[in-house]
């Protein structure tokens, strides 16, 4: 041992190693102390492998996207669940549930579903009109913070003060609101159905429509009505810019623009089409286009593709106009959620039976009015 040269100061050996004791490193001579460079260095090296084991043991322990879509599956027949999916959930999400649809397709198949558990991937105002329509299931939403700025937009008794002004007044509301608004409703809507709805009525009907002044402006427009407008927005599609659209345009000039009649009236005004998620998905699987710019959320385009993956849709997000073609709130839903909702069946709605029966009358109308005049079967 005479021949090892100690460290010069032992205030500067690190604690987890003696300074007798040689490197194993061939450069390591033990009768030249290792400089304090190459001691740092080695010290840094053997901290970030550290680092990389410890990050490879906690990722091991969670779940792949492979492990939570098989789970997913087996819990789903398990428990005997049915999954409803928005068309503008992540692609994953859609890929993996039962039924993927608008909020029109996706109450119906909440009113028929017979699976003791209903999980809805959408927002919240969609999984409430579920447990309204089908009380008897179990309804769960994997994220109960996704809701939804026009639902936000209309409080209750903000609303029912509206009404009270106005009693000479039919209430239509638009589904995308909370169950209150809908329990002083006389007839709700979707996108898929609010024309052909207020068309039906008589011309001399004063209507209250709420809670999206852009779908109601769009109506006025079209049926040369004048309801009477609440004023919230969806904070997505109103976002969307005319000029971002023809920005492209002018890049794709054979290129129709399909737009939601959830968009601002000025983005409306350029487009060749406007129609419900639904409407814009029949429109491009007829479409004989290349190329399709597309005003909605981003999440329609995993069926679009699906539908015609050779044609190219461009989109605001695209052409870097703005990224606020996603909705925030129904990209909270994850294959994780999905799976921690299945796997312990929370979060679920729950509903007082008065508060569902109040809010169904309208929603029962809608349907069976959607029926009648062959929106649906
Ligand atoms: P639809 O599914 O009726 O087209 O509505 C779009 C939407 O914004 C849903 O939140
Ligand atoms: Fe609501 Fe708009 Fe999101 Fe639809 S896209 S859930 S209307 S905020």
């Amino acid at each position: 041992m005479a021949h090892m040269v100690p460290y010069p100061s032992s205030a500067f050996v690190f604690p987890y190693r003696s300074p007798t004791v040689p490197l194993p490193f061939p450069y390591h001579s033990p009768t030249i102390p290792l400089p304090y460079t190459a001691r740092f260095s080695l010290f840094g090296l053997r901290f970030a492998f550290f680092s990389y084991f410890c990050i490879l043991i906690l990722n091991l322990r969670d779940m792949t996207d492979q492990q939570y879509r098989e789970e997913i599956l087996r819990l789903k027949q398990e428990k005997n669940a049915v999954i409803l999916g928005h068309y503008y959930q992540r692609h994953e999400i859609q890929a993996l549930s039962d039924h993927v649809g608008d909020s029109l397709a996706l109450a119906q198949r909440a009113q028929e579903a017979t699976a003791d558990i209903i999980v809805f991937c959408g927002v919240h105002f969609m999984a409430e009109t579920a447990k309204i329509l089908n009380p008897q299931r179990k309804v769960l939403l994997p994220d109960m913070e996704a809701s939804c700025s026009l639902a936000e937009s209309c409080q209750g008794p903000d609303f029912a003060a509206f009404k009270a002004q106005h009693p000479d007044h039919m209430v239509i509301s638009y589904i995308n609101c909370s169950a209150d608004i809908k329990a002083l409703s006389d007839l709700i809507c979707t996108s898929g159905n609010a024309e052909k709805l207020v068309r039906s009525l008589p011309e001399d009907q004063k209507i209250i429509f709420a809670p999206d002044r852009n779908l109601g402006g769009y109506i006025n427009r079209v049926t040369g009505r004048n309801m009477l407008l609440w004023d919230g927005v969806c904070t997505v599609h109103d976002a969307m810019q005319a000029e971002g659209i023809l920005k492209i345009k002018a890049t794709h000039p054979d290129a129709p623009v399909i737009a939601h009649p959830e968009c601002n009236p000025a983005l409306l005004a350029v487009a060749d089409f406007i129609g419900s998620t639904k409407a814009m998905l029949n429109y491009i699987e007829k479409s004989d286009s290349r190329k399709i710019i597309v005003a909605t959320e981003t999440g329609i385009l995993y069926e679009m593709r699906r539908l015609r993956p050779d044609i190219e849709f461009l989109t605001l997000r695209d052409d870097k106009s703005c990224a606020c073609d996603d909705c925030t709130y129904m990209k909270l839903n994850t294959l994780e959620k999905l799976y921690l909702c299945l796997r312990d069946e929370q979060p679920e709605i729950l509903m007082t039976p008065d508060m569902i029966e109040a809010a169904k009358r309208p929603i029962v109308r809608m349907l069976d009015m959607s029926k009648q005049l062959g929106i649906i079967k």
